[in-house]
């Protein structure tokens, strides 16, 4: 069960138009995915991902994006120990960070899961040529095709024909389902299943969320769309879980990609406590006022919920609105709350501030440039 500390007043029947909207978008298939879940996707998802521990040390997962975060983020938190490890590659054009992913492999047993909606981003891309090519040294062509898994479109895209033509294991990023929206697809739950993270439980806790979740998140949205009106542009996520990390990272491409066009856009940041606490804390408590936090409450243990408590008046007084999500549970279902009341408010708040959440376009602009070079 998600919470907030803070009410502001809703115009109830703009979000209900809103959310009529959403529902409507040809992009807006997230939103009743949970309620949609087909039992035998899942089933090939945990029979690849029971195969793949059996026969693997590493899993290189290949993606960048909403190809790459959501997963990390749960598999971060959540730390299963399946016994095999989680490399991730295709998240940079660094050479050296290349070698390290290949070389850490080493001449251990290994699969891939390549992940990308379009099939030709170019950071996996070129990870997924280096990792392909020690797969067939190592195993030869025919075996290393039985251990490539790709997550991709379901009719186009290079990586999608490669798949097919070579009969690679396939799954399907859902067409009306866009990369930063698509952890609850395939694209996050076969890494996250292969780590030993319960898939069933997390989507058990994303269906309770399509319910229990809507109105917090619809308080949430307005509550931030009342700030950015206030002159606050900068939204600060701050958890006191460092196994969080990752699910900042998350909330900052979420909110930044889908609210960052048109010159709108609240500037998504993150810290983790205690930890920042002695490198951001002075800027939080007496910095500029443009910015407010927003506190990722989670179940911890009482020495940490006196740092919360104490952060929460401390930062209060310094003059920053401090908003609180409060979290049930510190597992899978957890998560999959989390993941539906944040994908959800995100949503609903870029259609206040008056931008498409789904698209892009941005992005391209360094795409461009990047091809004029090479
Ligand atoms: O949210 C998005 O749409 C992007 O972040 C994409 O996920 C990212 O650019 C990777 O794209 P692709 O999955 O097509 O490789």
């Amino acid at each position: 069960m998600i919470t907030v500390n803070f009410s502001p007043q809703v115009d109830t029947a703009k979000m209900a138009g809103i959310l009529q909207e959403l529902k409507a978008d040809p992009m807006g298939g997230w939103i009743e995915l949970p309620k949609k879940v087909n039992a035998e996707e899942i089933a090939r998802i945990k029979a690849a991902a029971k195969k793949i521990n059996e026969d693997s040390e590493y899993l290189v997962c290949i993606g960048i994006g909403g190809s790459y975060l959501g997963h990390r983020a749960v598999v971060e938190a959540l730390r299963p120990d399946s016994g095999l490890k989680i490399i991730y590659a295709g998240k940079s054009l660094s050479r050296r960070e290349l070698e390290y992913t290949l070389n850490k492999v080493g001449d251990k047993d290994f699969s891939i899961n390549v992940i990308s909606k379009s099939g030709a981003t170019l950071e996996p891309s070129i990870a997924f040529a280096a990792f392909k090519d020690k797969l067939i040294k190592k195993y030869g062509p025919e075996e290393a095709k039985g251990r490539i898994y790709a997550t991709t479109d379901a009719v186009q895209g290079s990586l999608h024909d490669e798949a097919v033509n070579n009969g690679y294991t396939m799954f399907v990023v859902p067409d009306n389902i866009g990369g930063r929206y698509s952890v609850l697809t395939a694209v996050g739950l076969l890494p996250m299943a292969v780590a030993g993270v319960n898939i069933d439980e997390l989507l058990a806790g994303a269906l309770a969320a399509t319910a229990d979740a809507v109105e917090p998140a619809i308080r949430y949205a307005w509550m931030r769309y009342t700030l950015a009106m206030n002159k606050y542009d900068t939204e600060v996520f701050a958890s006191f879980e460092p196994f969080t990390e990752f699910f900042n990272e998350w909330l900052k491409q979420l909110f930044g990609e889908s609210e960052g066009k048109n010159g709108q856009g609240i500037w998504p940041a993150s810290v983790v406590y205690s930890t920042d606490l002695h490198s951001l804390g002075q800027f939080m408590q007496e910095g500029r006022r443009n910015l407010w936090e927003t506190i990722i409450d989670y179940p911890t243990d009482e020495m940490n919920k006196k740092v919360v408590h104490a952060v929460m008046k401390a930062h209060t007084s310094g003059g920053i609105p401090v908003l609180s999500i409060g979290v049930s549970s510190y597992d899978a279902k957890g998560f999959g709350e989390l993941i539906y009341f944040f994908e959800l408010a995100c949503a609903m708040s870029a259609k206040l501030l008056g931008v498409n959440p789904f698209d892009q376009p941005g992005v391209e602009a360094y795409k461009n440039e990047l091809k004029k070079l090479i």
